[in-house]
């Protein structure tokens, strides 16, 4: 299976989401067989790493994303990639206008697909410390809920 998760920027919430993702895909012996991307709508950030506020609180608990550089989405991603998952509903409009006919990616909010009653990760670029902790909470607990997907599906 193939995941892409996509914000604005790509270098807050959605690398987030992929280092976070990699790091339980690992511990649940399932790191074979998912492959994991992240990508922003905008392009003022691509090739830099993410927010070190990012980088910095993802660290505290465990997971490293310094090595990760910011892309945008490309139309060639919604047939590369099984689900693009985005983390509000302005990253989602933008995915549906991007999205090529021939593009069969299953397209949704990440926290929705994840089952959460909480659909969208708020943005903490302008924001405070706590932002940044909330983003982790909010993904921690949907990439635990789309683990328990995935085994079913594999
Ligand atoms: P992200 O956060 O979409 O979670 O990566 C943002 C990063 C940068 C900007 C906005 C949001 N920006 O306006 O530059």
């Amino acid at each position: 299976m193939r995941l892409l998760f996509v914000c604005l920027g790509n270098i807050c919430r959605s690398p987030t989401a992929e280092g976070v993702m990699r790091h339980k895909l690992q511990l649940a012996g399932l790191a074979d067989r998912v492959q994991v991307d992240s990508a922003g709508t905008g392009a003022w950030h691509v090739g830099k790493a993410p927010d070190p506020r990012t980088c910095a609180a993802a660290e505290q608990r465990g997971y490293r994303l310094h090595e990760l550089r910011a892309r945008q989405v490309q139309a060639e991603d919604f047939a590369r990639f099984d689900w693009v998952l985005a983390m509000d509903h302005d990253n989602l409009r933008e995915l549906c206008r991007l999205r090529p006919p021939q593009g069969d990616a299953e397209l949704d909010l990440f926290l929705r697909r994840g089952g959460l009653a909480e659909h969208e990760v708020p943005d903490p670029y302008y924001g405070g410390a706590d932002g940044f902790e909330q983003v982790l909470d909010l993904v921690e607990l949907a990439c635990d809920r789309l683990i328990e997907q995935i085994r079913e599906r594999l």
